[in-house]
């Protein structure tokens, strides 16, 4: 089974991931965790051309060098682990695309979807979006210190993220699940627990 996480900034996917990898290894299931961009030394690399706050680019090619790592990522990394694990969960996948830059930096549906054509042969089985009000996931951020190029984007920025992972949602209504992001860790993750009963 593939499992992707996705939600705006300080929406606790992250923290939900290690405790629903370490509740699934009790229940004695192979787990492989992984994350866009990332997971592989090429999309590493990528990922730190990507985040670095002094990375200047125009975005058309932030959103193909996410496509580049994804294909790189889906090619050394998902295909291989789905072979191997019983469930492969990873951190983000081309929904991030589709809610950052066709909505984000405004590049559009159509043209995130032509460039990640690939990405669309292995999606996820299921799709937890984790839906925070932009204000109150940047604020859980604040806490962690450090931010990146995405991170530091405007509020307005974050808003049209959010609004693309409604879309997004409305868009593959058989795959993505929307939990509510209020409340602490613990809530959240009751809340993905619940379907994920039904599904393992
Ligand atoms: P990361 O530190 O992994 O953020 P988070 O903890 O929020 O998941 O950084 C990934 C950043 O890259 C995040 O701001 C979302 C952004 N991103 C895109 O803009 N497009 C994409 O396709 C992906 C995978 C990530």
């Amino acid at each position: 089974m593939f499992i992707s996480f996705e939600g705006g900034e300080g929406s606790g996917k992250t923290t939900v991931i290690n405790k629903l990898k370490e509740t699934l290894i009790k229940a004695n299931k192979s787990v492989y965790v992984t994350r866009e961009p990332g997971g592989t030394k090429i999309s590493e690399a990528i990922r730190h051309i990507l985040l670095d706050n002094n990375s200047n680019m125009s975005f058309h090619t932030e959103a193909l060098l996410f496509a580049a790592s994804r294909a790189e990522h889906i090619d050394e990394v998902i295909k291989e682990k789905l072979k191997t694990h019983d469930i492969v969960i990873t951190d983000r996948f081309l929904d991030s695309s589709i809610a950052y830059q066709a909505f984000g930096r405004d590049l559009g549906v159509e043209f995130i979807l032509k460039i990640n054509d690939y990405a669309l042969n292995y999606m996820p089985d299921v799709t937890f979006y984790i839906d925070v009000e932009p204000k109150d996931g940047l604020a859980r951020t604040k806490n962690r210190g450090k931010s990146d190029r995405l991170d530091n984007e405007a509020l307005s920025f974050h808003e049209k993220v959010r609004n693309g992972y409604l879309e997004v949602a409305k868009m593959y209504p058989e795959r993505i699940i929307t939990i509510d992001g209020d409340g602490t860790v613990d809530d959240i993750y009751e809340r993905v627990l619940v379907h994920l009963r039904k599904m393992l």
